[in-house]
């Protein structure tokens, strides 16, 4: 008897999807769900934090819980942009993760914290736990960062993960600074 069709062929294994990302000190980065809607909402409706970002804020509750619902990183790729949980309180403070970005064929750093936990290292300290979680766990060689010229918080972020400037994009619209770590 023969072999039937297909059985040189490698059994491909199902991809990872990484919905639990790293723990820190401080946070555990987890996948959201419909449930984090309406801290996902008050984060991304805030001026203070949109300001800078390039991105128009959110309407509602509802769009908030439409744009988790369907959110396809972790099933497309694997990974994506997870939550930030406070440990000590429980709370969603914001997001930081990887994302790939097909257009550009980079994986990008991005975060974005509610206002009242600024300035006291947790982006920085999730930034540096998903660099790690790309280079050790995805097996990454190079992430990059998009920021705007004005952004100096973030562009802080970025150096204190060990990002360099390397020149600029024109993304979404936009003129932005391309940072760049290699592993
Ligand atoms: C950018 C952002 C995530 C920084 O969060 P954070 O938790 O306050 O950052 P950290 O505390 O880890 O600070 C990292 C460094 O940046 C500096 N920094 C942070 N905000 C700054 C600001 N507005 N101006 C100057 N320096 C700033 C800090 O002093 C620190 O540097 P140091 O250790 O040398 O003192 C936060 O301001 C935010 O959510 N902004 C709105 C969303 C946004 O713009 N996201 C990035 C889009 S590219």
């Amino acid at each position: 008897m023969g072999h039937p069709a297909g059985a040189h062929l490698k059994v491909q294994t199902a991809m990872e999807s990484y919905r639990t990302g790293p723990e820190t000190t401080r946070l555990i980065l987890r996948a959201m769900t419909i449930d984090d809607a309406a801290a996902f909402y008050a984060l991304n409706s805030h001026p203070d934090v949109m300001r800078l970002t390039g991105e128009p804020p959110l309407a509602s509750v509802e769009a908030a819980r439409e744009a988790i619902a369907t959110y396809p990183d972790f099933d497309t790729v694997g990974y994506g942009r997870w939550g930030c949980v406070l440990k000590e309180t429980g709370a969603m403070i914001g997001f930081c993760g990887l994302k790939y970005l097909a257009d550009l064929e980079e994986v990008d750093l991005g975060y974005r914290l509610l206002p009242e936990y600024w300035g006291r290292g947790l982006a920085t300290e999730a930034s540096l736990a998903s660099v790690a979680f790309g280079f050790d766990t995805l097996k990454l060689t190079r992430i990059i960062g998009l920021v705007l010229p004005e952004n100096i918080g973030s562009i802080r972020v970025l150096e204190k993960v060990g990002m360099r400037e390397a020149g600029e994009v024109a993304y979404d619209g936009q003129r932005a600074l391309r940072y760049v770590v290699e592993r």
